[in-house]
């Protein structure tokens, strides 16, 4: 593609209105000087067939997609790729140079890109809690597999869900595994949420939370009474509105590093971002802008 040609690019969501998707695309492609547009379409779930078929009429070289189109589009594409096809769900289409509609899901590859970018964890030595089993869960578990966690124990307030989880990463693991053939294959645990609580999490070097417990406007409600932790311990939450949730500060009360949600928003953005145009993604410059946009919004008691 040359980088002279006008290009569009965009979101399918529906709502689509408090995206900061394309606030922070647009700012990245005027950093590198690319005329390109990225706009955010509210597609309704009825009309999703006729939009995805609509990308190739056009040539919208690709588009994020969000809640609720994230699994649905799936059979829509003509190719996806590995990790998506685990996850079951894609963040990011590509009109390929062939013409081909190539699904991606950036998010869980986002997440632990940005968690080894900000807190250098050696996920290989880590025992991983994951709080939540929905769909970022899901996208998280099967990168943390991808990189090789020690293990990983899920625990989710309604049990068979963390169960199912724990079953669909099981097969990835085994298939990776079996890709690989050397290194030793990641143990894959479910714990009871309610014991967890009694049980404590001393036996986890990095604790992630991945369901909206925190989030604004709940800002004083926590996933899980954080009590004793192991020296060294990371504690980790998606949500980044408030950017430093109560799960965090107690976190940090209690002598853990912390990772923040942000910049898995960030990672994601710019991963789909190098799959749009090939270039590197300008980081610094998406995260100021998304954090110019949070403030903006907090200040105005949104
Ligand atoms: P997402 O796609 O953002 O991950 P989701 O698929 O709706 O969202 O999943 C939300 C996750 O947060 C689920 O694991 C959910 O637990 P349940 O399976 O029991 O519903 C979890 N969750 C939501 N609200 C919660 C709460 N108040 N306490 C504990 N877990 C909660």
């Amino acid at each position: 593609m040359s980088a002279s040609q006008k290009q569009l690019f965009g979101l399918f969501a529906h709502p689509v209105g408090h995206s900061l998707s394309p606030v922070m695309h647009n700012r990245a492609f005027q950093a590198l000087g690319l005329p390109f547009y990225y706009h955010p379409f509210d597609i309704p779930p009825e009309r999703l067939p006729e939009a995805v078929a609509g990308l190739k009429a056009l040539g919208i070289r690709g588009i994020n997609v969000t809640i609720p189109h994230k699994e649905n589009i799936v059979p829509l594409l003509d190719e996806l790729d590995p990790e998506a096809e685990a996850i079951g769900a894609v963040n990011t289409v590509v009109l390929s140079e062939t013409g081909r509609l190539v699904g991606y899901n950036t998010d869980g590859a986002g997440y632990v890109q940005s968690l080894l970018s900000e807190t250098g964890i050696n996920l290989k030595e880590t025992n991983v809690l994951l709080l939540g089993a929905g769909g970022a869960a899901k996208a998280i578990a099967v990168y943390l597999i991808k990189h090789g966690c020690a293990s990983l124990t899920i625990a989710n307030r309604t049990e068979h869900k963390a169960e199912t989880l724990a079953h669909h990463v099981q097969r990835y693991a085994a298939q990776s595994h079996d890709g690989k053939g050397s290194s030793s294959p990641v143990r894959i645990n479910v714990h009871s949420w309610s014991q967890l609580d009694r049980d404590g999490v001393k036996a986890y070097q990095l604790i992630i939370n991945t369901t909206p417990v925190g989030m604004w406007p709940n800002v004083g409600h926590v996933p899980l009474e954080l009590k004793e932790l192991s020296p060294g311990t990371i504690v980790s939450d998606i949500v980044y509105n408030p950017l430093q949730t109560a799960f965090l500060k107690a976190a940090e009360q209690r002598g853990a590093q912390v990772h923040q949600g942000l910049g898995m928003f960030i990672f994601q953005g710019a991963l789909a971002f190098k799959l749009f145009t090939g270039y590197e993604a300008p980081l610094e410059v998406m995260r100021k802008v998304v954090e110019d946009q949070l403030n903006l919004s907090s200040s105005q008691g949104k």
